[in-house]
């Protein structure tokens, strides 16, 4: 007898009453004296009927299995993801799992094992979904990215110079012209200044891309390796006008992602919860660092040491949680003293010791985006790269930029690890993210 047609598991209620072939995976085994089940899945699920004879003597959870049988509709009272099932005539086991398997790693392992053991956790349902979610996500930052006409960039990670400087940066040798003359590269921290550079030809740009931090942070918001979404806005003329973009970018991504992921969004049982940071979009609070550190104050929320903040101090990630948690919306912390934030950004219109920067802080993360207007002034720039000990040479084409005829640009940086963690509800940046790297975790 020839053996019947391949039919995907999707396309089984096409033919009923008919002997096809199947492949996939075992989910489910419930084998009896006289009749078995199995549940078998590729993509979608069907119940398999086998008889005593027909089972084979060794199958196992995650065995890959053919069968040939036929197509009949559920007997009424049967409950099942498909409305057919298959009466198998013949199984066959193709790879069969090790039966550890269920042991390794049980449904209900704790966070320790579903990371030492992530290349089956990959398998679970609801990690599945995460997955599923995290795809959707980008697409739905990409629509919002052609909604408003910028232009996908791909931008390197590796860089010849230190970008953002400072000690979170990973050094790596690159081959060099000769065999004998390595080069010294650097792990991007940020792609902002491949942006920066293709804008006044490309215009308004965005790249998602990997950047790489030596944190020897162990918090559920830190990875060494994180996606980065970023953009670039040129002829941005006002703080105002920058703050605007930010506002719209947070409600268009949202708006997209509801509109793809909902389906995904109710099987993980958040749907109402992305509803409702949807709705936050049209409510965010604007507040200036100054008026941040006053509500500390109120609050009682003090410095690690137990002191009230002083009128510059930075706040640090804790308090600056405590802080969003207490207001519950999402807030965009402003206009920073200059000294804790980067070089490049531009000073404030009335008071040049504070620049015209950005934080999007969502309730119950904090910090996803980071973000500012760019400083405009060649010398202006050249002075802050002193004042911060960076070589000007390093910054040349940097430089360049304001030389030539300056765009004006204002960007930002968002983490797309720790947005996706918001949205899910999800309890740290670990669980959302597909291979986590961070401090003592690099494998799988
Ligand atoms: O605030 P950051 O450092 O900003 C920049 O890198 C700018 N150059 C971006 C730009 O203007 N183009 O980082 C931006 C965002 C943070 O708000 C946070 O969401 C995420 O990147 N991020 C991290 N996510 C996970 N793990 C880490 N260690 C992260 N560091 C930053």
């Amino acid at each position: 007898m020839s053996t019947p047609a391949w039919v995907a598991i999707k396309e089984l209620e096409k033919y009923i009453g008919e002997s096809v072939s199947i492949i996939g995976n075992v989910s489910k085994l419930r084998q009896q004296k006289k009749i078995s089940f199995i549940e078998l899945t590729n993509g979608n699920t069907v119940q398999i009927v086998a008889e005593a004879g027909i089972i084979p003597p060794k199958i196992t959870l995650e065995s890959t299995v053919k069968v040939i049988g036929t197509v009949s509709l559920l007997p009424k009272g049967a409950h099942s993801k498909l409305p057919v099932e298959l009466q198998a005539q013949e199984i066959e086991v193709l790879s069969l799992a090790d039966e550890s398997y269920s042991s390794i790693c049980p449904p209900e392992a704790g966070p320790a094992v579903r990371l030492s053991e992530r290349h089956f956790y990959f398998r679970d349902k609801r990690f599945v979904l995460i997955t599923k979610s995290r795809a959707q996500l980008l697409r739905a930052i990409r629509e919002y990215y052609a909604e408003i006409g910028y232009t996908e960039i791909t931008p390197p990670s590796f860089t010849g110079t230190e970008c953002e400087g400072g000690a979170t940066l990973f050094k790596v040798e690159h081959p060099g012209k000769s065999m004998d003359k390595p080069m010294t590269a650097y792990l991007t921290q940020s792609s902002q200044f491949a942006l920066e550079m293709v804008l006044p030809g490309v215009g308004d740009c965005y790249c998602i891309a990997p950047s790489f931090r030596a944190e020897h942070s162990h918090t559920r918001r830190h990875l060494t390796e994180f996606t980065h979404v970023e953009h670039e806005t040129g002829y941005v003329m006002s703080f105002e006008q920058h703050l605007e973009i930010l506002k719209n970018l947070i409600e268009g991504i949202i708006r997209h992602f509801l509109l793809i992921a909902s389906d995904t969004l109710t099987k993980l049982g958040v749907l109402e919860r992305v509803q409702e940071l949807y709705e936050m979009t049209k409510d965010i609070l604007i507040l200036t660092h100054s008026e941040a550190i006053k509500k500390c104050r109120e609050l009682g929320i003090k410095q690690d040491n137990g002191e009230d903040f002083g009128d510059r101090d930075d706040i640090p990630e804790t308090q600056e949680r405590q802080l969003i948690e207490t207001i519950n919306k999402i807030v965009f912390l402003t206009e920073f003293p200059k000294e804790f934030k980067s070089f490049y950004m531009a000073p404030c219109v009335n008071d040049p010791s504070l620049v015209q920067g950005c934080d999007v802080e969502f309730p119950g993360i904090g910090e996803v985006i980071g973000s500012g207007v760019r400083e405009a002034n060649y010398e202006s720039l050249r002075e802050r790269l002193k004042e911060n000990g960076l070589k000007e040479e390093d910054y040349k084409e940097y430089l360049d930029l304001r030389k030539f005829g300056f765009r004006f640009t204002s960007g930002m940086g968002l983490g797309l690890d720790r947005l996706l963690t918001c949205l899910l509800g999800e309890n740290t940046i670990r669980c959302v993210t597909t291979f986590p790297r961070f401090p003592g975790y690099i494998r799988p």
